[in-house]
């Protein structure tokens, strides 16, 4: 479903138009969609209906509480990389027990604020890593649930920034290495193993690379089993792309499940995925006022209020995010870079988009809801933006502007 949609010649989130939205909280906003995150998290559950399953929503792409919030009541479990992380999954109400902690460094502190917690298990990404977990858990009394990550050295074909399943990648086990490890952790009585985990990138939008994975874990759950050690559960990670052009053809879920299942057999094995950008990412817009046109020889600029400390995306990986106007204008269309105020050359959010703009014009930046505000900064002093979570006709303020004095809190002058 697609939330933002034209009424009467204006943008509208659900049935809110934007423009009011930018009137009453300012720019630059993000805006989200409830029914668009609702839709989407149930049709990953939907497509698995009648397998056991678990949906554990990845928050790096959106840790907004009250997205958190939403998702914990649909019954979503979630994936985590942080002490934060868990923090703001406890605090938004999410069930510990549906927690599972990804991640290649994570530290003391972080491990016995899991364990404490009660979560459902840690993805282990080396053997010191599982060392040090079976350590912690034998000093706290406790016995910790672990799957091994597992590098299947699959090429998941998508920008090498976020490709995570090759040989060459910091992350996971590699799959020829991981029935040593898994021995080592059976052996070990401060540790219960649980599953099997794996994460080959991100914006993936190729079904068999998929298919290659999980041939190769399921292939990993019989060898193990055959040696005595019974996983429960079978992390496929998350990773489906969304459409951020007109000919990105994202995953069909129902093609996935079919492809899933079909690998999983007859085995008695729990599901888990990790999804982050399908569930948020269509469902959210990047709300901000042009402030300046700025002709020039080579090149027209379009300067926005909102610029790459707000959505990093296209200047870190050369990203593409559609731009429409919330009230598009008659006329002759120019083509502009739309470009931050930020002091650097990187700072667009757009390049070379044919638009009919005059100053004070708004515009969406569209699929920002993930790794949107999740990856802002304060860059150059800019307040982080106000974030709005649309629900039919009402809009409401899920995070607040960042005030210019909170910019320097718990900052010291050495005197
Ligand atoms: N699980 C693990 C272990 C991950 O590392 C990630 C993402 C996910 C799940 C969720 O992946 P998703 O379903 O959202 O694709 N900042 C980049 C994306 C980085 C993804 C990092 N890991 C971007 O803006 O494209």
């Amino acid at each position: 479903m697609d939330p933002f949609r034209y009424r009467d010649g204006e943008l509208c989130a659900e049935e809110v138009p934007l423009a009011d939205i930018a009137a009453r909280y300012g720019t630059p906003t993000y805006v989200y969609s409830r029914a668009a995150i609702e839709a989407a998290f149930r049709e990953y559950t939907a497509a698995f209906a009648g397998t056991p399953h678990l949906v554990c929503y990845a928050l790096k792409a959106n840790s907004n509480l009250a997205i958190l919030a939403l998702l914990a009541r649909l019954g979503a479990g979630f994936d985590i990389v942080s002490g934060g992380e868990l923090a703001r999954v406890l605090h938004a109400g999410g069930d510990p027990a549906k927690i599972v902690f990804s991640g290649v460094g994570k530290t003391d502190t972080e491990i016995v604020a899991a364990l404490a917690a009660g979560i459902l298990c840690f993805n282990v990404e080396s053997a010191s890593e599982l060392e040090r977990i079976a350590a912690i858990a034998a000093r706290e009394g406790r016995r910790a649930p672990v799957s091994l990550r597992v590098n299947p050295h699959v090429d998941a074909r998508t920008h090498p920034y976020i490709a995570t399943g090759l040989a060459e990648s910091k992350f996971g086990i590699a799959h020829t290495a991981a029935p040593e490890l898994y021995r080592r952790a059976a052996a070990m009585p401060s540790l219960a193993v649980r599953g099997i985990d794996c994460h080959i990138g991100s914006q993936v939008l190729d079904l068999d690379a998929y298919v290659e994975t999980a041939a190769r874990m399921f292939e990993l759950v019989d060898t193990l089993a055959a040696e005595g050690i019974v996983l429960e559960h079978v992390d496929l990670g998350g990773g489906l792309g969304v459409r951020y052009r007109d000919d990105d053809t994202p995953i069909v879920l129902a093609r996935y499940a079919d492809a899933v299942r079909a690998a999983r057999g007859a085995r008695e094995v729990k599901l888990l995925f990790e999804p982050g950008r399908r569930l948020v990412g269509e469902a959210g817009v990047l709300l901000t006022r042009v402030l300046y046109l700025k002709p020039g020889e080579a090149k027209h600029f379009a300067i926005v209020d909102a610029a790459m400390n707000d959505l990093l995306r296209p200047a870190l990986y050369a990203a593409w995010h559609g731009v429409d106007p919330v009230r598009p204008r008659a006329g002759a269309t120019t083509v502009y870079d739309v470009v931050g105020p930020v002091c650097e050359s990187g700072d667009f959010l757009a390049e070379a988009r044919a638009l009919a703009l005059a100053e004070g014009d708004l515009l969406a930046v569209r699929t920002a809801g993930a790794y949107g505000m999740a990856m802002s900064s304060n860059y150059n002093s800019r307040p982080r933006a106000c974030e709005v979570l649309v629900d039919g006709a009402h809009a409401h303020v899920v995070r607040e502007r960042e005030r210019i004095d909170a910019l320097w809190n718990g900052e010291h002058v050495a005197r």
